[in-house]
């Protein structure tokens, strides 16, 4: 049975042969190098890493994780765009500098909010090809993880670029040429390679030797990552970009970009065929929306699993007084850990894709948190043995390394927007000739019961592989309305901590009444069920370590956690104000 979270169908892209006009060009950075472009992003770079502090919009803000991708989200503010305009300039000029994290060969859930109070969800999730099935990544009998993430079988259908266009059709006010125009300037000029740049790339440098193609562009001649300073250049993503901008999203989907992509697929062992690129489709979605206190949350329903379990948390921490607590205490790292374990441990069980799977309304239910919060003892950590039954689980049900960003104006648009190509540089498979990056979000799905994906997330049978299914995702865009205006934009990077940053972001601005500046630097923790321990940023006081270590629990200590975005609005001042993750080269502005 399926209820209204069920999908609405958007956009069938008409059928249209390929186009082999544009032939790619040859990678090459001599001669760009000292261009005026060149000159021109460096400028724009040390202009807008000016601190922003203290400044706020009247007309609007974005946040995003590359100051050129903000930058391109405020011109399409300032060209007579809005909020939307502006999100969709900052997705497609991030898959120009942020490329190891999301692009069009990725996905995204963008949730939108308009003048008239309409929110919805956008589900531009990858989806699984016809020829998927539910054991493909078994080999004698065991699941082997290369293959869900990295070449062939490991790339879903690619919905980012759907999902940004039918976005502008709808809300927007610009085309999709004026947002493509623009990132393809800068993706055949070159950016700077920054120390976010480097690191990822140096992370996965022996994968990508293994795949030409993309070496050809993010590697060096002598096949090492570019060093901090370098200028990346992507002519051929530019070339691609260019050809989307005149022909529309067709040419990616029924053109030349598919013929590209499924004849790479055809020739390495790949299942993706052109008609899986066809017959793609962004889905509409209902946001997820619950109150807490007097906030409504409106987040993004599955095959999202951020939207229920962010709500999931909230409504179990809303029966203890989380507001009149020590925000740096391990009391209150201990509540909202006990709430997370009892919120994975469901998500590892039921949820999945739900067109496919039955998702239950019950799960963000008053009365199942209020089982789920008397069951924690705030004393002592607790074994969280298995998932929980939400009422009526068989009858109401619910309809299915990252970057997020956020933006906001004045007219009344927000939006929150999550996008991957899910671990870095996804499957590593470029389409050839074109610059695209293809995701592996197929790893995403739960490859066989018992079986952690790269994430160390379980699944079951709710999140097994099917053809056209989507797979379970942690990308929790969200916004908050209070009174029935919005106030907050937020969400986050880094698979599973994804749910645990945006709650705790909520909890930190809703509770504790800090600004998105001050909540997004604040230590961070997380707790996915399994494995049973809490991970903390080194930033807590061995004090707090300590303590939770008393209470219990096993403590992992990282250096980090994710990364954030968001915007708010200033209740006072009726001003807007962004912020970015102190944690990465992010950036925010107002306007
Ligand atoms: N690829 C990570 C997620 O969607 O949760």
């Amino acid at each position: 049975m399926k209820t209204q979270w069920a999908a609405r169908p958007a956009y069938v892209y008409p059928f249209q042969t390929g186009d082999q006009r544009n032939k790619p060009s040859i990678h090459s950075q001599i001669g760009l190098i000292f261009s005026f472009r060149i000159l021109f992003y460096w400028f724009v770079i040390l202009l807008v890493s000016l601190p922003s502090n203290g400044s706020a919009g009247k007309r609007g803000a974005v946040a995003a994780g590359h100051e050129l991708a903000a930058q391109a989200g405020i011109n399409a503010l300032d060209r007579g765009g809005n909020a939307v305009d502006a999100a969709v300039a900052i997705g497609l000029t991030l898959g120009v500098v942020d490329g190891f994290n999301s692009g069009t060969g990725g996905g995204c859930f963008m949730l939108i909010r308009t003048p008239r109070g309409e929110l919805v969800a956008l589900d531009g999730r990858e989806t699984a090809p016809e020829r998927a099935h539910r054991d493909m990544y078994l080999r004698d009998g065991q699941a082997v993880s290369d293959l869900s993430q990295k070449g062939a079988l490991a790339v879903g259908v690619p919905g980012a670029l759907a999902t940004f266009d039918t976005a502008l059709r709808r809300y927007g006010k610009l085309k999709l040429a004026d947002l493509l125009l623009p990132a393809a300037e800068i993706a055949e000029s070159g950016f700077p390679v920054n120390q976010t740049f480097y690191g990822r790339v140096a992370s996965v440098v022996q994968t990508l030797r293994e795949f030409p193609e993309i070496q050809s562009v993010y590697l060096d001649a002598k096949l090492n990552p570019f060093q901090v300073g370098d200028t990346f250049v992507q002519p051929q993503l530019a070339e691609s970009y260019r050809l989307i901008a005149s022909d529309g999203i067709s040419a990616f989907y029924n053109g030349p970009i598919a013929v590209s992509l499924a004849e790479w697929m055809r020739d390495h062992g790949g299942i993706l065929t052109q008609s899986d690129m066809a017959r793609y489709q962004t889905k509409f979605r209902t946001p997820v929306r619950s109150m807490y206190r007097e906030f409504e949350i409106a987040g993004f329903p599955p095959p999202s699993s951020g939207g229920i379990h962010v709500a999931q948390i909230l409504k179990i921490l809303e029966f203890f007084d989380i507001p009149s607590m020590d925000r740096h205490s391990a009391e209150w790292i201990h509540l909202v850990i006990e709430a997370m374990k009892r919120a994975f441990a469901d998500r590892a069980f039921w949820l999945g894709d739900s067109d496919y799977a039955n998702v239950p309304l019950g799960l963000i239910s008053d009365n199942y948190a209020k089982s789920l919060a008397e069951d924690i003892d705030p004393s002592q950590a607790s074994k969280v043995t298995r998932h929980g039954t939400p009422p009526h689980a068989d009858k109401a049900l619910f309809g299915s390394h990252t970057t997020h960003y956020s933006a906001a104006d004045q007219e009344g648009y927000w939006v929150a927007c999550t996008a991957t190509v899910n671990t870095t540089l996804g499957s590593k498979v470029m389409i050839p000739g074109r610059g695209i990056v293809l995701n592996n979000e197929m790893d995403d799905f739960s490859a066989q019961p018992g079986k952690a994906n790269f994430f160390g997330l379980l699944g079951s049978e709710a999140n097994a592989v099917q053809p056209g299914k989507r797979p379970l995702s942690s990308m929790s865009p969200t916004l908050v309305l209070k009174s029935g205006e919005p106030v907050l934009s937020v969400g986050a990077a880094g698979g599973p901590t994804i749910i645990s940053q945006t709650l705790v972001h909520l909890l930190l601005i809703l509770d504790f009444g800090l600004g998105v500046e001050e909540a997004l630097a604040h230590p961070r923790f997380h707790h996915q069920w399994k494995p049973d321990r809490v991970v903390l940023e080194a930033s807590w006081p061995s004090s707090v370590v300590q303590a939770l270590k008393n209470k219990g629990h096993e403590v992992h200590v990282v250096n980090q956690i994710g990364a954030a975005q968001a915007v708010q609005r200033m209740s006072q001042s009726q001003t807007f104000k962004g912020a970015s993750d102190p944690r990465i080269n992010g950036s925010s502005m107002q306007w």
